[in-house]
């Protein structure tokens, strides 16, 4: 902590809170400056003040996070915040920039309300956005020049303006995709069907309703990519038919329906494509449907998941899957999405060229 800093929060408060020891002095053990960060792998600089920015840029070492970042040899992150009047001043604008340029990751700032009740940009984005751009710093891109298509969420079939057909998709195993896919250096084509997750920053977002509308997103996006990812719900049937107006209690006594058009199977069955993963959702643990559904549907690879398992399945965070290819099954424990995303990943980057 800077004495700048301490002027807000007391360091015991911190070291309270996170449970670690918090450095203040240079001189309080004479190498704490070289010994912290020789064992770091990333150094998170938040809040960054315009004051510690300019230190930086110069080379500046006289306090304990001055000294620490001089002496450090990894990644840095650096999220600035600081009144607007400060941050759009040419001084702090060429020290960022400098810092920048010798590798530094700049996070933020963002728009928002800041101390002098000013709307601008300056405020420090949120902790979640600066620790996606630490995993991002940490993650290696190997799939750095690829174009990934990740499909989330469940879709809407109409009856009529208010009423629809969906399922419980949540959408997180999309966006656990999607943000793997991103870290590990993709560009990334997310189409999502409606969901309260909030859209990827990096990712190419395209909002969609029904699977027609998800199909045309597909496809006009396919050009030029390494993969597509069905993680979609898509719903399999629509309404024969969608009325104008609103129907009335006794117009829905039976509902005709109609097939959406398969997407997996419409590009599994192209002669040139990219790599296409499918997710077979089932209620038991056989996977004898999955597999049929690989062959079937043309696809690559089948990720199946018994939602019935405890765990697994709709709007949770975990996921157990098996992963079906050509060359067999490997079925996975229990884990959080955003790792059954990295196992999913690790496939396809064998496969791809
Ligand atoms: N899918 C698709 N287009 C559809 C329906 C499904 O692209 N109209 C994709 C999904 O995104 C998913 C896979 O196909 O990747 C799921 O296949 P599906 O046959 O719908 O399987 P389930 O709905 O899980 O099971 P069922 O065979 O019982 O319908």
């Amino acid at each position: 902590m800077t004495d700048a800093s301490r002027k807000f929060v007391t360091p015991l408060t911190f070291e309270a809170v996170s449970g670690n020891k918090v450095h203040t002095d240079t001189f309080q053990d004479a190498l704490s400056h070289i010994t912290l960060t020789a064992a770091a792998d990333l150094m998170i600089i938040a809040p960054a003040t315009a004051n510690s920015i300019a230190k930086f840029a110069c080379g500046i070492a006289d306090d304990m996070l001055s000294t620490c970042f001089l002496s450090f040899r990894g990644k840095v992150i650096i999220a600035p915040a600081m009144n607007w009047r400060m941050y759009e001043n040419r001084a702090l604008r060429e020290n960022l920039r400098a810092l920048v340029s010798r590798g530094a990751v700049q996070a933020g700032p963002e728009r928002g309300s800041l101390a002098c009740g000013d709307e601008a940009v300056g405020r420090m984005s949120e902790v979640g956005e600066i620790l996606e751009y630490a995993r991002s710093a940490l993650t290696r891109k190997d799939l750095s020049g690829k174009k990934i298509i990740v499909t989330a969420g469940p879709t809407r079939e109409y009856l009529d303006p208010v009423r629809f057909l969906s399922n419980r998709s949540s959408g997180k195993m999309g966006f656990a995709l999607a943000r793997e896919a991103l870290r590990r250096g993709a560009e990334v084509v997310l189409i999502s069907g409606p969901s309260s997750l909030a859209p990827l920053r990096k990712a190419e977002f395209f909002a969609v309703e029904t699977a027609e509308e998800m199909r045309k997103a597909v496809f006009e996006n396919l050009k030029g990519s390494s993969a597509v990812i069905m993680a979609a719900a898509v719903s399999d049937f629509s309404p024969d038919t969608k009325d104008r107006r609103k129907k009335e209690k006794s117009d829905v006594l039976s509902l005709p329906l109609k097939k959406t058009p398969d997407i997996l199977a419409e590009i599994g069955s192209m002669k040139k494509r990219p790599f296409l993963v499918g997710f077979a959702a089932e209620t038991g643990a056989c996977t004898d449907r999955a597999r049929r559904k690989l062959l079937a549907k043309g696809a690559d690879m089948i990720v199946f998941n018994d939602v019935d398992s405890p765990g697994s399945g709709f709007d949770v965070g975990t996921n157990q899957v098996t992963l079906i290819d050509k060359n067999g099954e490997s079925p996975f424990p229990l884990m959080p999405k955003d790792e059954v995303a990295g196992i999913i990943l690790d496939r396809i980057v064998d496969f791809i060229p």
